[in-house]
C-alpha cells in the first residue's frame, strides 16, 4: 500500500541564505512537492528578500516547481522578471495591485500558474469574483513578513468557505495555507482541506536537519492508498 504525502512547499525564506542551494535540494530529495520563494520589496512588507537571479539559478539546479510569492507593491512589473526568470507559479497578493483582473490575464498569457495571497484581514468575499480565473488561492495564516509566526486558527475557516464555493460553482483553484504551519497543527491544515501548505521555520529551523524535519511531518501522516 502506498503512503500519500500531503503537499508541502518548503519555504526558502527560512533557508541559510548562504547555502540556498544545499537547502533547496535536500528539501527536494526529502519530498517537497515544489519550492516557494517569498519575495519582498520593503515597502509591501518590511523586509527585502530574494530577486529573480534566486529563481533563475535555483531552476538549474533543482527540478520541482518554484511558486514565487510576491509580497510587492508593484506586483505587474515583477511578475514579468520572475516569469522571465522561470518562475511555474506566480502568486500576488490581492490588496497590492488595484486591477488583479489585468495581472491575472497577463500571468496567464504567460502560461504560467497564477495565485492570489490574501491577508488575514482580507475575506473571501473581497477575491471570490477571481476564483474563476486562478489556478490557487493561498490563505496567508500569518502576517506577511517574516517566517518563524504562529498561525492564526481563525484564518482557517477561510478554507471552508473556499471549498464550499469550489464544489458550489465545480472550480478548481488548489488551496494553499501560508505562514505558522508546524508539526503541533499541519495534520489539522490538511483534515480541514488546504491542497498545499507552505513551510519555512519547521524545515530550516537552525537544527538545520531538513531530511528529519520532513520526515517527521510527513509521518504525522499515516494516510494510506486504500
Ligand atoms: C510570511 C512568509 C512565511 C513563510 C513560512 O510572509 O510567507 O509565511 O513563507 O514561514 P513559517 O513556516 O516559518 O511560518
Amino acid at each position: 500500500m502506498k503512503k500519500i504525502f500531503p503537499k508541502i512547499a518548503p519555504s526558502i525564506l527560512a533557508a541559510n541564505p548562504l547555502n540556498l542551494e544545499r537547502d533547496a535540494k535536500e528539501a527536494e530529495k526529502n519530498g517537497a512537492s515544489r519550492i516557494s520563494v517569498d519575495v519582498m520589496d520593503g515597502h509591501f512588507v518590511p523586509d527585502i528578500t530574494f530577486g529573480p537571479s534566486v529563481v533563475s539559478n535555483l531552476k538549474k539546479i533543482i527540478d520541482i516547481d518554484i511558486e514565487v510569492h510576491l509580497m510587492v507593491d508593484n506586483p505587474e512589473l515583477q511578475s514579468k522578471s520572475f516569469i522571465d526568470a522561470g518562475a511555474d507559479v506566480i502568486t500576488f497578493h490581492f490588496e497590492s495591485t488595484k486591477d488583479s483582473e489585468d495581472l491575472i490575464r497577463y500571468i496567464k498569457q504567460r502560461q504560467i500558474r497564477v495565485g492570489i495571497a490574501i491577508k488575514p484581514e482580507t475575506q473571501i468575499n473581497d477575491i471570490k469574483g477571481y476564483l474563476s480565473e486562478i489556478d490557487e488561492i493561498t490563505v496567508m495564516t500569518v502576517v506577511p513578513g517574516k517566517g518563524g509566526q504562529s498561525l492564526i486558527k481563525t484564518c482557517l475557516d477561510k478554507v471552508k468557505e473556499l471549498i464550499k464555493i469550489r464544489e458550489d460553482h465545480g472550480l478548481k483553484f488548489l488551496i494553499q495555507i501560508d505562514g505558522g504551519v508546524k508539526k503541533e497543527n499541519i495534520c489539522s491544515v490538511f483534515e480541514i482541506g488546504a491542497d498545499i501548505a507552505v513551510v519555512g521555520t519547521a524545515i530550516f529551523n537552525e537544527s538545520n536537519n531538513i531530511q528529519y524535519n520532513m520526515k517527521s511531518l510527513f509521518n504525522l501522516f499515516e494516510i494510506t492508498e486504500l
